[in-house]
């Protein structure tokens, strides 16, 4: 459904934003539609060279700053963003990876690996934002930062940490934040989901196969920020284990049980 312009929402024309996690995914697809809209791009990610495919196939300014988030140097990867276009009006926190493995087998390794991905890389994008900039923080957390599911017990930690994090932040301070909590989405993040040995899963799961097209998650991404959305929740039928969780918790947990952690099924 096509939604009529309101006169307060943000037009994304001539905006610079920051994408992390652009190079594939939910964060490649927000580049194109982005793009579309003729904003001006700052695209990170580990593949420089799935990043200047990208920024090839985009008719927008774009500037591709590549960098790992497992070992950046925060404050000069920032300062590198905000010269780019001369400042930031929007960070969309993209990048992460998964997991596939039970808690009585996992290291904490794996965990530390987890949160400083999915939680303290934005959290130190963050902080070097915040004293130069006052820039709309789009943060894409996880039906998994609402609840629990098997096999996900670091993911889910960092995706709850993500949420505890941004939705202070947004309370502390005058800052825009809109928080993302999708649900399965069709992108390779099973395949790069790290298991108990740290390695990737490289199994595209049948559950995630069947997820929202990603298109159509970054479209409804858009459409909530620019209603300027304290929370968007672009789910299926994760939506109602949601709703069983916070009002009949006692079926949540009978039935979360019941999945396959590996498979999501
Ligand atoms: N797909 C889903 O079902 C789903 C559901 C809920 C939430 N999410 C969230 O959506 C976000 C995007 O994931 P996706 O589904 O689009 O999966 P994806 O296609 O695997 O994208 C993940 C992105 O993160 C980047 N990334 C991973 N590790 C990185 C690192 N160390 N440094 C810099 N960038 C790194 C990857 O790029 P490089 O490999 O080039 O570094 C890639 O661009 C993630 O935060 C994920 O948790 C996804």
């Amino acid at each position: 459904m096509t939604r009529v312009m309101h006169e307060n929402d943000i037009n994304f024309t001539g905006k610079i934003v920051w994408i992390t996690g652009a190079s594939s995914g939910i964060g490649e697809a927000l580049a194109v539609l982005l793009a579309g809209k003729k904003a001006r791009l700052i695209l990170t990610a580990r593949r420089a060279s799935a990043l200047e495919t990208l920024s090839a196939r985009l008719d927008t300014a774009v500037k591709v700053l590549p960098a790992d988030l497992y070992t950046a140097d925060f404050a000069a990867l920032s300062a590198a963003a905000l010269a780019a276009f001369g400042g930031i009006d929007m960070v969309i926190h993209a990048a992460g990876i998964g997991q596939r493995s039970l808690a009585v087998e996992t290291p904490v390794k794996v965990y530390r690996q987890l949160m400083e991905i999915n939680f303290f890389a934005p959290v130190a994008i963050t902080g070097c934002l915040l004293p130069v900039s006052n820039a709309h923080m789009v943060v894409i957390g996880s039906m998994s930062g609402l609840m629990g599911f098997p096999g996900r017990t670091g993911y889910a930690a960092s995706k709850h940490a993500l949420k505890g994090y941004f939705e202070t932040l947004q309370v502390e301070q005058d800052v825009p934040v809109t928080i993302v909590s999708p649900g399965r989405v069709q992108t390779n993040l099973s395949l790069s989901a790290i298991t108990a040995s740290g390695e990737a899963h490289g199994v595209m799961d049948e559950a995630q196969i069947k997820g929202i097209p990603v298109m159509e998650c970054a479209a409804r991404i858009l459409e909530g920020v620019a209603k300027r959305k304290k929370h968007v929740i672009i789910a299926r039928k994760e939506k109602y284990l949601y709703w069983l969780h916070k009002w009949w918790p006692s079926i949540y947990y009978k039935m979360a049980k019941k999945y396959s952690f590996t498979t999501g099924k």
